[in-house]
């Protein structure tokens, strides 16, 4: 019997847009003969509805456009529903495996995991606790450094802290880490609230940025090299992709360089020898699995220009979807295709239950 499974997309964070762009690629790639799909969208107001129109039209908030396509359904918490309930109805709909195709806030956070968890559901991708984790700069940068992970020297201060002293976080930014210094949000994703900062008025500025989105931030010493990306997917024997490269358009891959400007390029693999390949494969499966990974999540690195050094950048644990996006193409380049890669991904979540 055909498994029925549930795609979520939208949500309330500043990646809504692009979670649209994934589910709507994710939707049109499940293979057809083995599942029953059902599409839920979540508004920018955090609003719930299965969606019964095309993939297609799912982008730019076209699946909002007609009201006869939208249907009020939630999440059951309830064990024994195993599924959605049809608020209009009061039905319950039987749920076989849930893939939150979410970026950032509410989505990949642990916060959507942790309803999934009540509901008994399997879904695609790690659990409440790395998702929480693997969200907050801050706290990855923590396990990473504990077990032994090589990364940027970095900060974090919180709203308070910084509200309290500026002048003393600016000084110990500048002889820890000196300029440029990058500036993020602890809690974000796509490039939303970061800047680098070249100077004290540029940082000063960068915090504030910063803060907007969280209410702690992470400072990192800028790291000039390479900007190699690793896929990662499995339960307890996870495997890693080969690598890829991205070279920004941009001074750094912001938010425009990602999604609006096309001119940042990729290369698969990434243009490395072999053996960086390998170092980075490893290190990627290391990351995954000191953070409690499961499922999938795409691991990135920095390539030290002058040494040639590898240092761990951050995990996505719901990364970028798109046909165009690097953990479709990393997995394509090893001979999974995008269909046969979405399988699997539903396979780990029945494994891990
Ligand atoms: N320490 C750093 N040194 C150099 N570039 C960085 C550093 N941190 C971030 N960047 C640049 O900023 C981009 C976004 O930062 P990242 O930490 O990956 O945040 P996000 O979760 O929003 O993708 C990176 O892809 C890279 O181009
Ligand atoms: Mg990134």
């Amino acid at each position: 019997m055909k498994k029925k499974v549930l795609i979520l997309f939208g949500g309330v964070s500043s990646e809504h847009d692009v979670s649209l762009v994934s589910a709507s690629s994710v939707i049109k790639n499940i293979p057809a003969g083995k599942y029953d799909v059902l599409t839920m969208g979540i508004t920018k107001d955090g609003e719930f509805y299965l969606y019964k129109g095309d993939a297609d039209s799912i982008p730019e908030g076209g699946w909002l456009k007609d009201e006869s396509l939208l249907e009020r359904a939630v999440i059951s918490p309830v064990r024994s529903h195993h599924g959605i309930i049809h608020l209009e109805t009061g039905e319950t709909e039987r749920i076989d495996i849930v893939f939150p195709v979410l970026h950032g806030k509410n989505g990949e956070d642990g916060t959507m995991q942790g309803l999934l968890e009540l509901s008994g559901i399997p879904y695609v991708g790690c659990n409440h606790l790395s998702s929480a984790i693997c969200m907050d700069k801050a706290f990855t940068n923590t396990v990473a450094d504990f077990s032994g992970i090589a990364q940027a020297k970095w900060l974090a201060y919180t709203k308070e802290e910084y509200a309290d002293a500026p002048a003393d976080c600016l000084k110990k930014a500048e002889e820890y880490l000196g300029y440029p210094v990058f500036v993020k949000p602890a809690n974000a994703g796509s490039s939303v609230g970061i800047s680098k900062a070249k100077n004290a008025s540029e940082f000063a500025e960068a915090c504030k940025t910063a803060f907007e989105h969280d209410r702690k931030i992470v400072l990192e010493e800028c790291i000039v090299g390479r900007e190699l990306e690793c896929a990662v997917m499995g339960n307890a024997r996870p495997v890693a992709s080969t690598v890829g490269e991205i070279v920004p358009c941009n001074d750094f891959y912001d938010y425009d360089a990602k999604y609006i400007d096309d001119n940042s390029a990729l290369h698969i693999p990434a243009r490395i020898p072999a053996e960086k390949i390998e170092e980075i494969r490893d290190l990627a499966v290391k990351t995954y699995k000191a953070l409690g990974c499961s499922g999938l999540s795409r691991v990135d690195f920095f390539m030290h220009e002058s040494d040639g050094k590898i240092l761990f950048n951050e995990i996505n644990t719901i990364p970028g979807f798109t046909s165009i996006s690097m953990f479709p193409k990393l997995f394509g380049a090893v001979g999974i295709p995008y269909g046969e890669l979405i399988d699997r991904l539903f396979e780990y979540a029945l494994e891990r239950q």
